[in-house]
């Protein structure tokens, strides 16, 4: 029995999407999440400066006793987790692992495509990870960097799906049939996406695996929470709270969503 909260990070509301399938996974758990969204976005910057905002990230969450941190955030993953999971025996799991698994899982035609920050596309996070367990499969890779700005500032369907559908443009002779949304915001627009897609491809959003795993791991260890339905949730930003609020009561579909400032 563990009952302190599982930690979450982003550099925005888009770890909120991973909240939001821990919530549903895990209801006894107890949850913090800190969204960076005074330095969003993470997908444009140095992996020095990466990896300094998401320590600070790390070391707010471990200063409010956390069990775990799940860094919901796909840049942050492949850029920062490695080097800080040496700094803290604290346990750290990051998304690209599960969005592949899960990718791997369902594809047919063994051809998936990736979208995500200019810094996950330009590392290759997904390539790397998926073809290291399964080297039969092709992986297209695209950099999506206009999209997590307009999605921050509340853009409305209208104002997304014209840039979408231009960002999708170079997978249109592609022939996948899996895509990974390879950036926790993505799933916020996920109807927009499927908009834009054939019919034939399927959505991989990596929090559900990612929630998955951690339940089991949690079993594992004999870390779960006792006390049924602590359920208390509490949410940080470095941002402006208001703006903030708004978005995480329409992603948590909670009118009472309240974030407080750090
Ligand atoms: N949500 C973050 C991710 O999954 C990225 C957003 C950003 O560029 O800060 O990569």
């Amino acid at each position: 029995m563990d009952n302190r909260p599982i930690g979450l990070l982003d550099s925005g509301v888009g770890g909120l999407t991973v909240v939001k399938k821990f919530i549903a996974q895990m209801p006894n758990e107890a949850t913090v999440f800190i969204g960076d969204n005074a330095h969003i976005p993470y997908g444009d910057k140095t992996k020095d400066e990466i990896t300094e905002l998401t320590r600070q990230s790390v070391e707010f969450l471990l200063s409010k006793n956390v069990k775990l941190i799940i860094f919901a955030c796909n840049t942050a993953t492949k850029v920062a987790l490695d080097s800080i999971q040496n700094e803290t025996n604290t346990k750290l799991i990051g998304v690209i692992k599960s969005g592949s698994i899960a990718a791997i899982r369902a594809t047919k035609n063994k051809h998936i495509a990736v979208v995500g920050t200019q810094m996950t596309a330009s590392l290759h996070a997904y390539k790397k990870e998926i073809t290291a367990l399964d080297p039969a499969i092709e992986v297209t890779e695209l950099a999506a960097p206009k999209l997590v700005p307009l999605i921050e500032n509340n853009a409305t369907p209208a104002d997304i799906l014209p840039v979408l559908t231009e960002t999708l443009e170079p997978l249109q002779k592609k022939s996948f049939d899996t895509l990974i949304l390879g950036c926790t915001h993505y799933p916020i627009i996920q109807k927009q996406f499927a908009q834009c897609l054939p019919n034939n491809v399927q959505l991989i959003n990596p929090a559900d695996e990612i929630a998955r795993y951690t339940e089991e791991l949690l079993q594992t260890k004999g870390a779960t929470c006792e006390r049924p339905n602590l359920g208390k949730h509490e949410y940080f930003t470095t941002g402006d709270v208001k703006k903030v609020n708004k978005l995480g009561a329409q992603i948590l579909a909670d009118p009472n969503f309240n974030a407080i400032q750090v």
